[in-house]
Order: structure tokens, then sequence, then C-alpha cells
């Protein structure tokens, strides 16, 4: 096999090792998934990137002796409304600089997705 030859190969195998990776979703997760949406959403910078909680936020772990799919749900749409009926969450937001934010534009089934995702740790 001639150099230039060799140095194509090099590159074809290289690219497709690329491609498989991508496939995978080694260079991150996959759009759409409760990751990414964890992500996206801006969950991960106030509740951080695994849910350990941080200043700006507690922990999001052990969370299914409180909340169940249907709760967190209506709780991502309107946390003040629902923090108003909850003394625990009222007393929980003086401990933070910021609150928690609504997201009435999120869509139901993305919003199940992270509730789902959130109550299995
Ligand atoms: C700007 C920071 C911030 C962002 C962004 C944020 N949160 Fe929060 N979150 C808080 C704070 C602060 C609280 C505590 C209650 C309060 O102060 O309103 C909270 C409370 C919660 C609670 C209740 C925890 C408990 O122990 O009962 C859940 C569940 C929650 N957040 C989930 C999420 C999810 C899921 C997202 C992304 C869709 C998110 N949060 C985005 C700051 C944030």
């Amino acid at each position: 096999m001639s150099t230039t030859r060799s140095v194509y190969a090099v590159f074809a195998v290289g690219a497709v090792a690329i491609l498989v990776l991508a496939a995978c979703g080694v260079t991150g997760p996959k759009a759409g998934s409760p990751e990414a949406l964890y992500v996206d959403l801006g969950c991960a910078k106030c509740h951080g990137e695994n849910r350990e909680g941080q200043r700006s936020g507690p922990p999001l772990n052990a969370l299914t002796d409180r909340w169940q799919e249907e709760s967190l749900l209506e709780y991502f749409m309107d946390p003040k409304a629902v923090m108003e009926n909850n003394p625990r969450l009222k007393y929980m937001a003086e401990g933070f600089p910021i609150v928690m934010p609504a997201y009435p534009d999120t869509s139901e089934e993305d919003l199940r997705k992270l509730a789902q995702f959130i109550l299995s740790s």
C-alpha cells in the first residue's frame, strides 16, 4: 500500500470511530432524554449535575416519600402556588437566595420524563 493510501485508510477508520461514538451517545446525553432535559432546562445549574444540591438549590434525592409524578408536575408548572400550601417547602425556600422557577411552557411529556427521572433515585 502506498503511503497516501494508508493515510486515507487511517482517516476513514477515525471517521467511522467518531460516528460510532456519536451514535452511542458518548458525546453527551441524547437530546430529549431525561438527563438532557435536566441540563437543558437549567435544573443542573441550581440542583447540581448529579442532583447533589448546592447553594442555589436543595438535593433532589429520596424524593419519593413526599412527591409523586402528579404532584411534581403541578409543582413544575407553578412552584409558588404549591409552596403556599406546603409549610415544608416554604421553610426550605427560606434557606435559598433564589426560588425554584416555573416551567409553564415546557411540554407535559417532558415534565413527566423529568419527574420520573428525579423520582428514580
Ligand atoms: C434558579 C434555581 C433553580 C432551578 C433552575 C431549578 N430549581 Fe428546583 N428548586 C430551587 C430551589 C431554591 C428550591 C427550594 C424551594 C424554593 O426555594 O422555591 C427548589 C426545589 C425543588 C424541588 C423540591 C425539592 C424537595 O425537597 O421537595 C424539586 C423537586 C425541584 N426543585 C426540581 C427541579 C427541576 C426538575 C428543575 C428543572 C426543570 C429545577 N428544579 C430547576 C431552585 C431551582
